[in-house]
């Protein structure tokens, strides 16, 4: 058992137990999301003490040095003086410039930042409803070719940020988000590799904007992106992924579909599985990116790498519980 303190209180911790899940027992309203060490938007800051390696995971250097922290990955091993971090020192703010629904539940938001907005397509920022409630959701546009960045939102029954994103926030209107994190992302210097990108839902935002990040950095190898969906009409960028196709002789569209009455290329009904081992049936050396459902994505790692992928060439972005609400 090991204390914290807080809002001068001390507080004690269970033995596994995360300064998270202790302050949140405790009736605090701190921000949180995934509560998997991904998002940061769980993110405090040190006062006084030693933080275990694990809390300061992917965070940025500047960051660290400053003595920031996830409280969610945080399980101290000795006293620790902690504090709310400054929401002014994580966020900034930018402005909706498209607001437009693609298929009946998700919803393409385009966003300018004010200001230096540093990130790699595929990664994930957060957008604050408010000072404690906020959600994160991937990049599908391109740094360097887009003056803006584009997020796909999906309407989750009862979604406190997606339902206010889809039906109350509207173009001109300003929001707070704060910096993009993640590590699925395009990593230039192997042009000629090939490239396998395979996911559900709005798992295509990050698989999208990886795609589009390496064509237009001039990736000469192979790209195939399948997109797996429970009917035609959840495939809600089709004549977008055809159009790339149709444009780049180097990407591939494929679409798994369980339930489709007619099956016209590039839609199958062979599950999102078979049609990644299918695609890729010699992927030693291929990079491969999953994005999507947990319980999918890891379905999917595992069945690249019996197949012969290299673990350090997999990268994936499971959407973890409120990570996409
Ligand atoms: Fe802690 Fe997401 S990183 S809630």
């Amino acid at each position: 058992m090991t204390v914290i303190v807080f809002d001068d209180q001390k507080i004690e911790l269970e033995s596994g137990q995360t300064v998270l899940s202790a302050l949140l027992d405790r009736g605090y309203d701190i921000p949180n999301s995934c509560q998997a060490g991904a998002c940061q938007t769980c993110m405090m800051q040190v006062v006084e003490g030693e933080l275990p390696e694990k809390s300061q995971s992917g965070l940025k250097d500047t960051l660290k040095a400053q003595g920031y922290f996830l409280a969610c990955s945080c399980e101290p091993q000795t006293p620790l003086s902690i504090k709310v971090s400054q929401a002014a020192d994580l966020r900034s703010q930018a402005t909706v410039v498209g607001h437009d629904c693609l298929g009946a539940d998700v919803l393409r938001l385009r966003i300018k930042p004010t200001g230096t907005f540093d990130f790699y397509s595929g990664q994930y920022l957060t957008v604050w409803k408010s000072e404690t409630v906020g959600r994160s959701y991937s990049i599908a546009s391109v740094a360097k070719r887009d003056d803006y960045v584009e997020l796909h939102i999906r309407r989750i029954k009862d979604g406190v940020v997606s339902n206010w994103l889809h039906d109350e926030v509207k173009v001109g209107d300003e929001l707070q988000i704060q910096s993009a994190t993640g590590s699925c992302f395009y990593i230039p210097g192997t042009p000629e590799q090939n490239i396998l990108l395979a996911g559900t839902g709005t798992g295509l935002a990050p698989l999208l904007g990886i795609a589009s990040d390496a064509l237009h950095q001039g990736h000469s190898g192979d790209i195939h992106l399948i997109h797996g969906a429970l009917t035609v009409d959840d495939l809600y960028l089709h004549q977008l992924l055809i159009d790339m196709a149709s444009q780049h002789s180097n990407f591939n569209y494929y679409a798994s579909v369980l339930k489709v009455e007619q099956v016209l290329p590039p839609v199958t009904t062979e599950s999102l599985q078979g049609t990644v081992l299918a695609v890729a049936d010699d992927p030693a050396d291929w990079k491969v990116y999953l994005c999507g459902s947990p319980e999918i994505v890891g379905q999917l790692k595992k069945a690249i790498f019996l197949a012969g992928a290299s673990m350090k060439n997999i990268y994936t972005d499971p959407f973890i519980s409120a990570h996409s609400s």
